[in-house]
């Protein structure tokens, strides 16, 4: 059998840090295991075009496992051609990279390990959350370039205290980012997602469901996105959502890049409708150097708390999400069970409820 993974390179720090597990170098540590149980592994980065190792080894593998982090995109087209394939596994969260609706019709089966960096992002958005409110990167620039003026710092720094916090969704990360801005007293909690979250989860947090999106964004003065990226969420926040933000206020996008539409942040934060756009995750992976969100600022010249994707790829996470891996790989080839939490598609039809209302 053949398993083909796409993988992101670690070059160096992958050979000198062998925690770095999602890399094309370590492999997701399956090398040895699957060679033992007699199956071929094939690892590479290249992910994009017609001679991609991508498309030339999906036509006879049975296993494709990817990774948000450098998704090899598998459209309907190529799922034609992938005639053995069977089962796509995300060592990650997040599996918009599969054309879902193309798998249940190819009762291709989809898997990801769900929950298994969620931590990681929540953390990483209530940074993220703090770095704009506080405008702390144009402060730490500041001196970097040897300056010290405080004004030009202090006249956009605010606290989060007292503010109104929202996320779109409010799954396992989404609840966590609530859990977490708890203690930092804002004005309040706001959720808008089509699911309810539990009545004690509700009370526990003291946060409130806003049923109506454009309501809801124009009571946030902070808008966090943590809900996947599918038919219902592609463009969500467009030209047309942005002009009901609150004036001034933040967006931290972690979900999914192409949630948000690319022009439209960038002109909502150079018009100053936002004061700040953070997150990791863009529209193209990897982003191309001239991506407007790579420099893109606010008419004070700050405002941008992007990364690359790595909120969900920290040392901790890899460890989970590799193991992970490795576990839904051992159900497949053994002919157990999934962990039902993990099967996003089954066999040819959704098993989740996060991707869209059907
Ligand atoms: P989850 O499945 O636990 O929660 C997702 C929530 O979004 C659900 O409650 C669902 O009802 C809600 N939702 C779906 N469509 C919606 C819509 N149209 N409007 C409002 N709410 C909607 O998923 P989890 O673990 O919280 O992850 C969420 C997403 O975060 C993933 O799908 C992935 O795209 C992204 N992610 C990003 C990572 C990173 O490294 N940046 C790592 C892990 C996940």
């Amino acid at each position: 059998m053949k398993v083909l993974a796409i993988l992101y390179n670690g070059f160096k720090a992958a050979q000198q840090e062998p925690r770095l597990l999602g890399t094309v170098e370590n492999k997701l540590g399956l090398d040895k295991w699957l060679a033992s149980r007699g199956h071929e592994l094939v690892v590479s980065s290249s992910k994009d075009g017609p001679d991609s190792d991508f498309q030339k080894h999906i036509t006879d593998a049975e296993v494709l496992i990817t990774t948000p982090f450098h998704p090899g995109y598998l459209t309907r087209d190529i799922m034609d051609k992938a005639k053995n394939l069977k089962i796509c596994i995300t060592a990650g969260v997040g599996s918009d990279h599969v054309d879902l609706n193309a798998a249940v019709e190819h009762k291709i089966q989809v898997l990801e390990v769900s929950g298994s960096n969620v931590t990681s992002v929540a953390e990483h958005v209530v940074m993220s959350i703090l770095n704009l409110v506080r405008n702390f990167v144009p402060a730490h620039e500041m001196i970097e370039r040897g300056d010290w003026q405080v004004s030009d710092i202090a006249r956009n720094a605010f606290d989060l205290e007292g503010k109104v916090v929202g996320t779109i969704g409010a799954g396992r990360i989404g609840y966590r980012v609530l859990q977490r801005l708890a203690p930092f007293d804002c004005k309040e909690l706001l959720y808008y997602d089509y699911a309810p979250l539990p009545a004690n989860a509700v009370s526990n947090l003291k946060v409130r469901r806003v049923e109506d999106l454009d309501q809801f964004v124009s009571e946030c003065d902070v808008v966090t996105v943590n809900c996947p990226l599918h038919e219902g969420t592609r463009g969500l926040v467009n030209e047309e959502l942005l002009s009901k933000f609150k004036p001034g206020a933040w967006l931290v996008n972690t979900a999914r890049g192409a949630i948000c539409d690319a022009e439209a942040v960038k002109k909502a934060l150079e018009s100053g409708q936002l004061s700040g756009y953070a997150g990791d995750v863009w529209n193209v992976q990897p982003a191309p150097k001239s991506h407007p969100w790579r420099t893109m600022k606010n008419p004070l010249g700050g405002g941008n708390g992007m990364t690359p994707h790595y909120s969900g790829t920290t040392l901790d996470a890899q460890a989970r999400y590799a193991s992970g891996t490795k576990s839904i790989l051992e159900n497949y080839l053994d002919g157990k069970p999934q962990e039902p939490q993990n099967v996003i598609v089954g066999m040819g039809k959704y098993e989740t409820k996060a991707y869209g209302q059907r």
